[in-house]
């Protein structure tokens, strides 16, 4: 299916993303961007240069913010093929850069030996990780993509959170930048690599909703990306579509307007398929209860209206969960909850 077709098949409003920078592609918009509730939303002064140009958008889903945007920056996936292939090979280049992270390494690779787990390998960067890397061993591993993958995700920061983080804005009817002061993001590489414990598992990535503001995730052409549209109910998201999609502080910050998609990642045996993707989070020091004035549209737990949780803590109770999913930690209970009900549990009323 085309990413038209889907516009075509979720759309049903007309559009308001074009005044928040964002140009519609065709002519109908999905219900969730109807609620524009403040046009005088505050653009995120960004700290970067300007954005280049505003990316296009189609639709994903009915029922939450998920996009399809047609981005000028494309990810290498040569040389991020070539960073996972090297490094496969290299387990003295992966100690050193582990070494550089040691609270929970760099690069990732329980599905070596854990059949359960999700089956892909990850490598997690962020400007912080990325500042830790000595000299030496990042001239030793730029010819090996890992210059050409740090240059992608510093173009996208520069070039389209603003962006995107205003736009986000209106649909929240309040100004979600002054919780993205600090530009927290990270930054992810999947190798959803035939070579794991279980090479015929289609489990690539169990079903989970991101917990940050928005994620931009960029595919190497291969299937595999799936979105829940209604319980039980998975739409594959053609395997080249570059993808917006939104997460749990999203949702927080603004009231219940903007939603967000849970999804997953199947694998078919014996195809490989690679994945960028760029995570912004709030400041950690983030109060997570509804921004602004306007009475929220959903009821959310009185922890969540208090402003009992902030984002570090947030992030930290989530990140159990998928960590665990990932086979990185153990944990105890963990069959008692899902990801996403202890945190339905915490976020709703
Ligand atoms: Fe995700």
């Amino acid at each position: 299916m085309t990413q038209t077709a889907y516009a075509r098949l979720h759309c049903i409003g007309s559009g308001n993303l074009a005044s928040a920078g964002i140009k519609i592609l065709g002519k109908a918009v999905c219900s969730w961007a109807t609620n524009v509730i403040n046009p005088q939303a505050t653009p995120i002064a960004p700290s970067h240069p300007a954005p280049a140009k505003a990316p296009a958008v189609s639709f994903l889903s009915s029922n939450s913010t998920t996009v399809s945007v047609n981005l000028e920056a494309k990810a290498p996936f040569p040389a991020i093929r070539a960073l996972f292939d090297h490094l496969h090979s290299h387990l003295d280049d992966v100690a050193k850069l582990n070494a550089t992270y040691p609270h929970r390494g760099v690069i990732k690779t329980a599905a070596l030996h854990k059949a359960e787990s999700d089956q892909k390998f990850t490598i997690d960067l962020s400007p912080m990780r990325n500042s830790r890397i000595p000299e030496a061993l990042r001239e030793s591993l730029d010819p090996h993509g890992l210059g050409e993958v740090l240059d992608l995700f510093n173009a996208i920061s520069a070039q389209y959170v603003p962006t995107i983080l205003s736009s986000l804005s209106i649909l929240a009817g309040t100004d979600l930048s002054v919780a993205h002061t600090s530009y927290n993001m990270n930054y992810r590489l999947c190798d959803y690599n035939p070579n794991t414990a279980a090479p015929k598992s289609s489990n690539g990535c169990g079903a989970h909703t991101d917990y940050g503001t928005f994620s931009i995730i960029f595919q190497d052409g291969t299937s595999g990306l799936e979105l829940e549209e209604t319980p039980g109910i998975w739409v594959p998201v053609p395997g080249d579509a570059t993808v917006v999609l939104t997460g749990w502080c999203a949702v927080i910050l603004s009231g219940g307007r903007i939603s967000a998609a849970k999804h997953r990642v199947r694998r078919a045996p014996g195809v490989r398929r690679l994945s960028a993707v760029l995570f912004v989070t709030p400041d950690l020091d983030v109060k997570l209860k509804p921004l602004g004035d306007s009475q929220p549209i959903r009821t959310f737990s009185d922890t969540i209206m208090r402003g009992d949780l902030d984002v570090a803590t947030f992030k930290d109770v989530m990140g159990k969960r998928w960590r665990y999913r990932e086979g990185n930690e153990e944990m105890d209970n963990a069959d008692s909850l899902s990801q996403d009900n202890e945190i339905e549990n915490m976020v709703w009323g």
